[in-house]
């Protein structure tokens, strides 16, 4: 049941401490990545990762490819719709191919795993259902364990599913001969560790629900970041407009400049999410869109608080550049959930979409 919350989306954002303690549970020990089916030395051989995926599991996979991108292992993430079909560019067991998908079920990323395996590349399924056809079709799954996600719009599973991809990433950045792992890994999985505290600590505060009823009305909502940020900006607007139907965007911060910024006006809050990485030029980005008097909505630690010529702030607790945007996620599904609420939506069941989608 929804145990006391007035919807299934609400109780699974504010269960996520949980269910990324799920996700991570038993997966460090003593600063080394333990993954199951995946012991060290999995992945040596491998050249080339593709993700495929859609929606929210999109976004998830950006974050993965950012993360292995990183570690100069050559990763892409692509649409399953458009993978299908298409040349994605040459596949070999040398490719790894992972299809990300929450229900395991999504046609279009089903469609995109059986072409890859096909081709010869490895699949691997990351995954919330055991059993599902995905899981059942690759060579091998690694699970998110976020727990049943009964809200169409997905919350919990995509901070589990970055996190998941995360480890995997860092797990493949060992095991790959060529890549560099993180050299400050030690204080990365140090704060991947309190990540659920920190959730946890963001949950507790009211600004997102007041947030969301200064802006009511407003004629577009755009969100804003940089590098893993990217990732969040693109689900932030995602999620709100599956919601509330009303119009958001989400864009690389640099790319505001390229053509969204005719669409900025005194109308269009923009919220800008700084990571204390290339956090400068975003705030370029933000003072530009202000100057055309819209809204901007910093959302940041106190420390990266760039935020001084914000117009409303949203405040995360502060980590790891590498975490934050999951942090911010959270405060965007906030947002989200309380603009729906405000316009009186059915937030569960939005209009026209389905939690599982098995048509191409
Ligand atoms: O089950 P999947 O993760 O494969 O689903 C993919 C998308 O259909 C899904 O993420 C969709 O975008 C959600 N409604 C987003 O909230």
């Amino acid at each position: 049941g929804k145990g006391g919350y007035e919807h299934y989306m609400l109780k699974e954002i504010y269960t996520q401490p949980n269910a990324l303690s799920n996700t991570i549970e038993g997966r460090i020990q003593d600063n080394e990545i333990c993954l199951e089916d995946f012991p060290k030395g999995t992945f040596s051989g491998i050249d080339d990762v593709h993700f495929v995926a859609c929606g929210t599991s999109y976004h998830a996979a950006l974050y993965g490819q950012q993360m292995l991108n990183r570690a100069g292992i050559r990763a892409q993430a692509f649409r399953a719709s458009e993978y299908v079909g298409s040349n994605p560019g040459p596949v070999s067991d040398k490719t790894l191919a992972i299809a990300v998908t929450q229900s395991g079920e999504t046609a279009d990323t089903l469609g995109a795993l059986r072409q890859a395996k096909s081709q010869g590349a490895r699949v691997v399924t990351v995954t919330n259902v055991v059993g599902s056809t995905a899981a059942r079709e690759a060579d091998d799954s690694l699970f998110i364990r976020a727990g049943p996600e009964i809200g169409v719009a997905a919350t919990k599973t995509f901070s589990s599913q970055a996190v998941t991809l995360s480890l995997l990433a860092l797990r493949l950045a060992e095991d790959i001969e060529t890549a560099t792992p993180p050299e400050d890994k030690a204080e990365l999985l140090r704060s991947l560790e309190v990540l659920p505290e920190n959730v946890e600590k963001l949950l507790t505060s009211t600004e997102a629900k007041r947030i969301a009823s200064r802006y009511a009305g407003s004629k577009s909502y755009f969100f804003i970041g940089r590098g893993l940020n990217n990732a969040v900006a693109k689900e932030g607007a995602l999620k709100f407009k599956e919601i509330t139907y009303e119009h958001a965007e989400g864009f690389a911060s640099g790319e505001l400049k390229h053509g969204p910024l005719a669409l900025v006006t005194p109308d269009t809050p923009i919220f800008v999410l700084f990571n204390g990485e290339n956090d400068t030029k975003t705030l370029q980005n933000a003072k530009e869109a202000q100057a055309r008097g819209a809204p901007v909505i910093a959302v940041a630690s106190e420390k990266h608080s760039s935020a001084d010529i914000a117009d409303s702030f949203l405040e995360i607790p502060d980590t790891h550049p590498v975490w934050s945007g999951l942090l911010a996620n959270v405060k965007l599904q906030l947002v989200s959930y309380h603009a729906a609420r405000n316009l009186g939506r059915p937030i569960d069941k939005p209009r026209n979409l389905a939690k599982s989608v098995t048509v191409e």
